[in-house]
């Protein structure tokens, strides 16, 4: 397999109309980014395969959408108003500013150095909060600061309560959303691996104290097994402990999925953490309410642990279209495709008349009114039909359909499948229900 360099990758990707810079028009800005015609059919397939996953085919897991900005006071209680923040250092000459982690050697918080970027002397370290602040209502000032969230997993756990008496579950139970976060990033960087506005999809495993390390080896175990079984290979991934000191100020143990960037090094795609009891009983105590669950066995109300799988779409994304990259020499030609699998594939079919000639529209029509209501589809007659396969390879589209001169004698087409590139003939009656059964779901 190939991996593609980032600059071609990040090319395809703009060029095919999978991910562009936002507000590009006016220059951009750092670490936020558009999904385009095909990115947003991507993100949508990712996103639904993990809620199939973690809600649909459990029976202990549901899912909530809760809003982005809450009650400020759930991130003093989560502990993100203090200690969600990277040193930092700024340049009194260019006014860059750079993470200190970056700097070093060079510098350290008692003798920063001089900017790397003009050579200027910087400020000393200091802590820069990650969260973005905003103000609710029409008077801006410290009684109205509000926060866009770092994290979805905070909505779970104020939900907590709602959840349980609303479903009337028993422990274990898990509590799964989707949605949007915001880190200012220092940093933002690696096309869209670390962005300022991102997509998250996390977990909340609730679990009786004790069973909790189990747990959390059963979910790294399963998690894993989603990302193979997602078609990234298992060469290309890797599981990582956090040591003591990168643990999280929640986290008694922290595990993390990596996989194996071209931009150099293994980097975090899942992060699967033991958060004990402390989100609950933080929550418990600034909120001034009980979280409990009555545990019937030991007559006892518990404060259950948690168990958190939480990725990012973003680099879901990254990692699906990477590793799904294929450059391959078909009869002296280069030929580029994705071998995405056919559930994450943007389009799954398209049709393709041989040619523009008047007599095969009615007929490509016909194919495309029987097919476009099944299946995600693409109609295109530009071009020659090699560079159109071309097309649909390099966007990964697994099946081509073409409607030719034959069709028009025989009422048959051809199915072309993208990575063998094997052409088989079938009736134009037949059509559906055969790439129904070749892209099943
Ligand atoms: N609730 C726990 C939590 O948020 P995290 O490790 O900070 O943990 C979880 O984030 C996942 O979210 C990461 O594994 C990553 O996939 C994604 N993520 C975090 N920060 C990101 C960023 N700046 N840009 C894109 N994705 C990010």
């Amino acid at each position: 397999m190939t991996q593609p360099n980032m600059d071609t990758f990040v090319s395809l990707c703009k060029r095919r109309g999978f991910v562009f810079q936002s507000s590009e028009i006016y220059g951009g800005i750092g670490g936020f980014w558009d999904y385009g015609p095909l990115g947003v059919e991507l993100k949508n397939n990712i996103k639904r395969n993990w809620w199939r996953a973690m809600v649909q085919l459990r029976d202990d897991v549901v899912g909530i959408e809760t809003s982005i900005v809450m009650n400020p006071r759930v991130w003093e209680a989560s502990g993100h108003i203090q200690t969600f923040a990277d040193p930092m250092v700024d340049c009194k000459s260019c006014k860059h500013r750079f993470r200190t982690d970056d700097l070093l050697p060079v510098a350290d918080a008692s003798a920063p150095g001089r900017c790397p970027d003009c050579g200027g002397e910087l400020t000393e370290s200091r802590m820069f909060n990650l969260m973005f602040k905003t103000f609710v209502g029409p008077v801006e000032g410290d009684a109205s600061t509000v926060y866009l969230r770092p994290e979805t997993a905070q909505g779970m756990f104020v939900n907590f309560e709602n959840v349980l008496t609303t479903t009337r579950r028993k422990l274990p139970f898990g509590i799964a959303q989707i949605g949007r976060s915001f880190r200012n990033e220092i940093t933002p960087g690696n096309f869209i691996f670390r962005d300022r506005e991102f997509e998250q999809m996390e977990m909340e495993f609730f679990v009786m104290p004790g069973t909790d390390e189990e747990w959390h080896d059963r979910w790294i175990e399963d998690r894993f097994n989603w990302w193979t079984g997602l078609g990234v290979r298992k060469d290309t991934l890797r599981i990582r402990e956090h040591t003591k000191e990168e643990l999280s100020h929640y986290s008694k143990r922290t595990v993390d999925i990596e996989y194996d960037f071209p931009f150099g090094c293994f980097s975090e795609v899942e992060g699967i953490a033991n958060r004990t009891d402390f989100d609950l009983k933080q929550h418990e105590q600034f909120a001034g309410r009980t979280l409990r669950y009555f545990d019937e066995a030991s007559n006892q109300q518990i404060v259950p642990y948690v168990i958190e799988p939480a990725m990012g779409v973003d680099r879901c994304f990254l990692t699906v279209l990477i590793d799904a990259y294929a450059e391959e020499e078909v009869r002296g030609e280069k030929r580029v495709l994705l071998r995405l699998p056919h559930e994450l594939a943007p389009i799954k079919v398209a049709v393709l008349p041989l040619s523009r000639n008047e007599q095969l529209v009615p007929p490509a029509r016909r194919v495309l009114d029987l097919v476009r209501p099944q299946f995600m589809t693409q109609y295109d007659d530009a071009q020659s039909i090699g560079r159109r396969y071309r097309r649909q390879d390099e966007i990964g589209t697994p099946f081509g359909v073409t409607i030719d001169f034959e069709t028009l004698e025989d009422e048959a087409v051809t199915i072309r499948e993208r990575d063998s590139m094997e052409q088989t003939r079938v009736p134009i009656t037949k059509l559906v229900p055969v790439l129904r059964e070749r892209l099943p779901g």
